[in-house]
């Protein structure tokens, strides 16, 4: 493993600091355009991505953005890469390397995560793009039998020889096994799957010879299905994940940045400071990596204006100073009382907050 990459991960996530998902696949985007009615097109996308990456001040929030293979080779509007418009700004410029979850051999309903072919020389071509960490998400459902062993196992082996794979080439690979939160399961359930996915993953991970210093992982939250009948308040979300992660998560890692999975902008940003609020030792930084709950906000605002740029600017901003102070533990619903809200958040609220 190269020597920085343990720097370059406790950078991504110094001082409360996340990153921004933007990493979503152009069909991806299109569904998030659908949503507000905006046409997505190269230039649409690129127009979006272009009002998230040049909004000021936000590096005192977001350790680093992940992009797409689309983003990291398009310019924004003055003419720099985004991955330099990206560290111009002193923010970290990852990619996400992985070529989606397609359906698994043996157990038809779930996916396997697949990109390992060929994956060696992409990462040196993103590094020479000005990437420095990578992500890869696997993807895990609970329902009447699953998740399956098969899966589980398919899993974490990819995630693991694409994390070995990404510290030979000097980047800080993102672990991310998402449990997702479809379906009506209870809480229990979330955390026993989630619990016995991460215990497999690290498995996983240290056969590949991964060091544990040089990642960080993104996992979810754990939660209750959305369409399970008994919702946990905040606190129980909070106790359930952190009691999941302290026991399964070495100490070795330096940081747990979660992906925010459906879950509104405003319940993401309070589980992530309820959990990090809770007694007792954690032993690494924890912190976010959202996509939607820190983009939703932006997106509603925008709505494809050119005129919406400054909110959506604006509303970004606001989310990620939010999530910044949930890292720490120092969110408060009042701060929300200071946010923009001409974007209101369509999605169902799983919880009276
Ligand atoms: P969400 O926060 O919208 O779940 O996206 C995070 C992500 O990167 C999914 O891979």
């Amino acid at each position: 493993m190269s020597h920085d990459l343990p720097d370059i991960a406790a950078a991504l996530v110094a001082r409360g600091k996340g990153l921004l998902a933007a990493d979503e696949t152009p069909a991806t985007l299109k569904r998030r355009f659908d949503t507000v009615g905006v046409p997505s097109t190269e230039e649409t996308r690129r127009t979006y991505r272009d009002m998230l990456l040049t909004t000021p001040g936000v590096s005192e929030f977001i350790g680093g953005v992940i992009l797409q293979d689309e983003t990291i080779h398009q310019q924004g509007s003055d003419g720099r890469p985004f991955a330099k418009m990206v560290s111009d700004q002193g923010m970290i410029p990852g990619i996400k390397v992985d070529a989606g979850a397609k359906p698994l051999a043996g157990s038809p309903k779930e996916t396997v995560t697949e990109g390992l072919d060929g994956l060696r020389e992409r990462l040196a071509a993103y590094r020479d793009l000005g990437a420095r960490f990578a992500k890869w998400r696997g993807v895990i459902h609970i329902g009447d039998g699953l998740p399956t062993r098969i899966c589980i196992v398919a899993n974490a082996h990819a995630l693991a020889r694409y994390a070995a794979l990404c510290q030979e080439q000097g980047l800080v690979p993102i672990v991310e096994p998402e449990v997702l939160m479809d379906g009506d399961h209870t809480i229990e359930r979330c955390e026993e799957v989630t619990s016995e996915v991460l215990r497999v993953v690290f498995a996983a991970l240290e056969v590949q010879g991964v060091a544990l210093e040089g990642m960080l992982l993104k996992p979810n939250m754990v939660v209750a299905g959305v369409d399970c009948p008994v919702q946990p308040d905040v606190d129980e979300v909070a106790f359930a994940t952190l009691r999941c992660l302290r026991r399964r998560v070495p100490a070795a890692v330096p940081g747990i940045v979660f992906l925010s999975g459906g879950q509104t902008s405003r319940l993401a940003t309070a589980h992530l400071n309820a959990i990090n609020r809770l007694p007792g030792s954690k032993p690494w930084a924890i912190s976010f990596s959202f996509g939607r709950a820190l983009q939703d906000d932006a997106l509603h605002a925008w709505r494809g204006r050119e005129d919406g740029v400054h909110e959506g600017r604006q509303a970004y901003a606001q989310r990620a100073r939010l999530n910044n102070a949930a890292a720490l533990g120092k969110y408060t619903d009042e701060s929300e009382e200071t946010l923009f809200t001409a974007g209101a958040n369509p999605r169902r609220e799983l919880h009276d907050d």
